[in-house]
């Protein structure tokens, strides 16, 4: 079933404020906190998780606007707008990027009307309230402010743990997405992996679906592997400001194009 409620609920948990609670935001009720530190109790690593998947994002983002000639934007499980969000880095390199945000949770609907703003005069940066699970009314939406006959990122970062836990569904939703846009196109996937039983225990907690690295392989059927392939978050193109050796963490992201 999906889900594009537009009420806030304060006495139940959503993804978005406890992944915020997490990188250390203000967006936050105590039963998102409540369950964000009972899962951080039993794993720790989930704060290091959480900051990095926001870190992969600015890289990939950079490198999709400043190297891979890509001005156009699906970012679908955007979450609460935080520091260097997608138009921020992409309007930086391509100043007339457009971004489409998708989200389903109710509190991301309400920053987005005030923070999702452009960065560049030249730029867009629009927001539809949909549910990912309906892959073909988000991209009629996109249609509206993207030009779907150019190449598009779609990025899915941390959504389908929570939103497909069939990974059935979770390929479903990226083929569909994926054939609605033309080749030059990128899929930008993070998600938390299937890679240790601290990670397996704390995903129970959060009701969230870890993936093996097969089932994230799968994902990139017939799509070009950009370098260095799929990797642990930390590890994909790592900044050369970066201090020390980046280590693996349970959570893993690749970047593909469509050919
Ligand atoms: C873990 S957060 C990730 C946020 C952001 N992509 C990032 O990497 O920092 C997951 C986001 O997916 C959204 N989400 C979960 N299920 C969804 C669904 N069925 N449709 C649309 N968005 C969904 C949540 O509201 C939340 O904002």
């Amino acid at each position: 079933m999906t889900d594009r409620s537009t009420e806030l609920r304060f006495d139940v948990p959503h993804s978005a404020r406890v992944w915020n609670y997490w990188l250390g935001g203000k967006d936050n009720y105590p039963p998102d906190r409540a369950v964000g530190d009972a899962v951080a109790a039993q794993n720790p690593e989930i704060l290091v998780i959480a900051r990095q998947a926001r870190q992969f994002l600015v890289r990939a983002v950079t490198f999709l606007a400043a190297e891979a000639g890509i001005d156009q934007f699906l970012d679908i499980g955007t979450g609460l707008p935080t520091m260097q969000n997608t138009h921020e880095v992409a309007q930086q390199h391509v100043p007339a990027a457009r971004i489409v945000y998708v989200d389903n949770d109710p509190l991301v609907l309400a920053h987005a009307r005030t923070l999702l703003v452009n960065t560049a005069p030249e730029g867009v940066t629009t927001y539809v309230h949909a549910d990912v699970r309906e892959p073909e009314t988000i991209l009629a939406d996109a249609r509206n402010v993207l030009n779907l006959d150019r190449p598009v990122a779609v990025m899915l970062l941390g959504i389908l743990g929570h939103a497909a836990p069939d990974f059935a569904d979770m390929r479903s939703i990226i083929t569909t997405l994926m054939a609605g846009l033309p080749s030059g196109s990128y899929l930008v996937l993070q998600d938390g992996s299937d890679t240790s039983d601290t990670v397996r225990e704390s995903a129970v907690m959060n009701n969230y679906q870890l993936r093996t690295l097969d089932q994230f392989r799968q994902c990139f059927e017939g799509l070009e592997m950009v370098e260095p392939g799929l990797v642990p978050t930390p590890l994909w193109r790592p900044a050369p400001t970066d201090i020390g050796t980046p280590e693996p963490i349970d959570s893993y992201c690749a970047v593909g194009r469509k050919p």
